[in-house]
């Protein structure tokens, strides 16, 4: 007789081990099925996020962050380093412990919540009415029951027509956390996200890094002026952006690529790297889960059809993460999971797409929630903005990173919080001060009058909060 439970998750990443965990701690009998192995085969669950992302990346940003500091930020402070030297193979060894930690906790995590964990790939078998069977294809093979699924089968990278990865040359995020030496030269096509962390990464390390982006402004999602000045910060570390290209063959050689475009000019170019990272953004993942079998709905880019509650359109599957619309982060699967398992037991789960923050973990870190000024300026909003430079923050100036600002903007009439932006020093850590005072439909000026600790980055936020009504103290 097949295994039965309330809930099967499929798909064990950040939106999926969540929400097992959320099912379970509500009282219902949970299975997470995930596929990913580690090098020897045995279960890595995570996702994406744990095993070639998030997790990783922030490891080799770290590591590579020391190395640049005491290579270039040490003298000033009166430390001198002689002999610094880089060993790359420890750096990505250390990465993949950090990997390793993770993929255990969640294990241990399935346990301590009494999941029932399914190393292996998961497909419907049928899903009606009356209830889900699937099968699981894993170092055995058997079929389990359940009254509800919950699909969270992330994304895979996107790769340029024509040009399949092979993770030796030409890299996807997979391969660009695993160079086992630092290329001379390095090509990324795709200036989002991915491109500018795993850039960054290399450059620090010592590779003359080359970014080729198709649109001809950087950074379009993020607020113009925090995206200008990350532009010119960037540039002044060395990291090459080349805006409105036009990609046209990549030739993969035995040693090199060599990847020819036409230049924002309309110029015809050529330029040969050691590696190329393409990071052009990622597609749903599908495969394998027998969808057109039980005729679950996709829309026209692939991804899993939902509603505003995350159902899809058969009785009892849900569907959250990278495989539904919305932005593809982390914290955004993990709130539609635990929200989907509060739906599934009658609560009223719910997730504000308003109040999810961006990070982008570059140096300095680009953080913001809400609307951007041309958003506003398109939507017919009239509001109020305040900046406020880290150049004028006293804990800033005893860190040695006076990079960058924090800005508000708020209702012109009613003050309420509509957008926050920041670029400088730990902006991934500021930023949640924001995203509370926008859950909580703060005003600027309710966030001015906030007693903030001194010395503090985050007085730079309140200062900006002040800059809003034109009266910092500080600036
Ligand atoms: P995933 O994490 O992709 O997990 C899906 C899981 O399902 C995988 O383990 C997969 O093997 C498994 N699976 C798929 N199909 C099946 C099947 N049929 N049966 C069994 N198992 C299956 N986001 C952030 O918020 N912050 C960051 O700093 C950040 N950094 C990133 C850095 C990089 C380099 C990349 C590539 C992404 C990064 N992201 C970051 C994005 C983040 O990783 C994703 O948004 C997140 O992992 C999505 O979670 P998910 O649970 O939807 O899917
Ligand atoms: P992205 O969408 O962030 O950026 C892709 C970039 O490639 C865009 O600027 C796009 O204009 C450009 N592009 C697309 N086609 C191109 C072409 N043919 N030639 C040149 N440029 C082209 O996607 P990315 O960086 O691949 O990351 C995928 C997703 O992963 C992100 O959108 C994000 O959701 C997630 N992620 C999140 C991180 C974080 O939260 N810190 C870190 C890394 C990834």
């Amino acid at each position: 007789m097949s295994k039965n439970f309330d809930v099967v998750v499929i798909g064990g990443g950040p939106g999926g081990y969540i929400a097992a965990i959320r099912a379970a701690q509500l009282g219902f009998s949970t299975a997470c099925i995930d596929e990913w192995k580690n090098e020897k085969g045995g279960p890595a669950p995570g996702g994406t996020c744990t095993n070639v992302g998030c997790i990783p990346s922030k490891a080799l940003l770290q590591s590579s962050e020391h190395y640049e500091h005491a290579g270039h930020a040490f003298a000033e402070h009166g430390i001198e380093v002689k002999g610094l030297g880089l060993n790359l193979g420890r750096m990505l060894g250390r990465k993949d412990t950090v990997v390793k930690q993770n993929n255990d906790g969640i294990l241990y995590l399935f346990k301590k919540n009494k999941v029932t964990f399914f190393h292996g790939r998961g497909s419907f078998v049928k899903a009606d009415a009356n209830g889900c069977e699937i099968k699981v294809a894993g170092a055995a093979e058997e079929n389990i029951t359940a009254r509800h699924i919950v699909i969270a089968t992330g994304s895979n990278p996107r790769a340029l027509p024509g040009v399949a990865f092979d993770e030796k040359l030409i890299l996807s995020n997979t391969g660009a956390l695993a160079i086992e030496a630092v290329p001379k030269k390095l090509g990324v096509i795709g200036a989002g996200v991915i491109g500018l962390e795993m850039g960054s990464v290399w450059r620090r390390l010592g590779a003359e890094v080359t970014v080729l982006e198709a649109l001809p402004a950087f950074l379009g999602a993020v607020d113009e002026q925090i995206a200008k000045e990350a532009q010119k910060l960037f540039a002044k570390q060395g990291l090459a952006v080349d805006l409105g290209v036009k990609i046209g063959a990549v030739t993969p050689g035995k040693k090199d690529v060599t990847v020819e475009y036409v230049d924002n000019k309309g110029n015809a170019q050529k330029a040969v790297f050691d590696k190329l990272i393409v990071s052009i953004g990622r597609v749903p993942n599908t495969i394998g889960l027998n969808a057109e079998g039980v005729g679950l709905k996709l829309d026209e880019r692939g991804f899993i059809a939902v509603d505003g509650d995350c159902k899809t359109n058969l009785p009892n599957v849900w569907a959250i993460g990278d495989v539904v619309r919305g932005p593809m982060l982390a914290h955004k699967a993990e709130e539609e999971g635990v929200a989907v398992a509060e739906r599934i037991a009658g609560q009223h789960g719910h997730v504000n797409f308003n109040t999810i923050p961006w990070v982008i973990y570059t140096s300095p870190e680009i953080a913001w929630v809400g609307k951007t000024e041309q958003q506003l300026k398109a939507d017919g909003v009239a509001y109020k903005a305040g900046t406020f430079p880290f150049l004028a923050n006293g804990r800033a100036r005893a860190l040695g990173d006076t990079s960058g600002m924090v800005k508000f903007l708020a209702d012109a009439k009613t003050d309420e919080v509509l957008g926050v932006h920041i670029v400088g020093p730990m902006a991934s850590e500021l930023i949640s001060e924001a995203v509370v005072a926008m859950e909580f439909r703060a005003s600027s000026e309710d966030i001015a009058r906030i007693c903030h600790a001194h010395p503090s980055l985050s007085e730079a936020t309140k200062e900006a909060a002040l800059a809003v009504d034109k009266r910092s103290l500080n600036f």
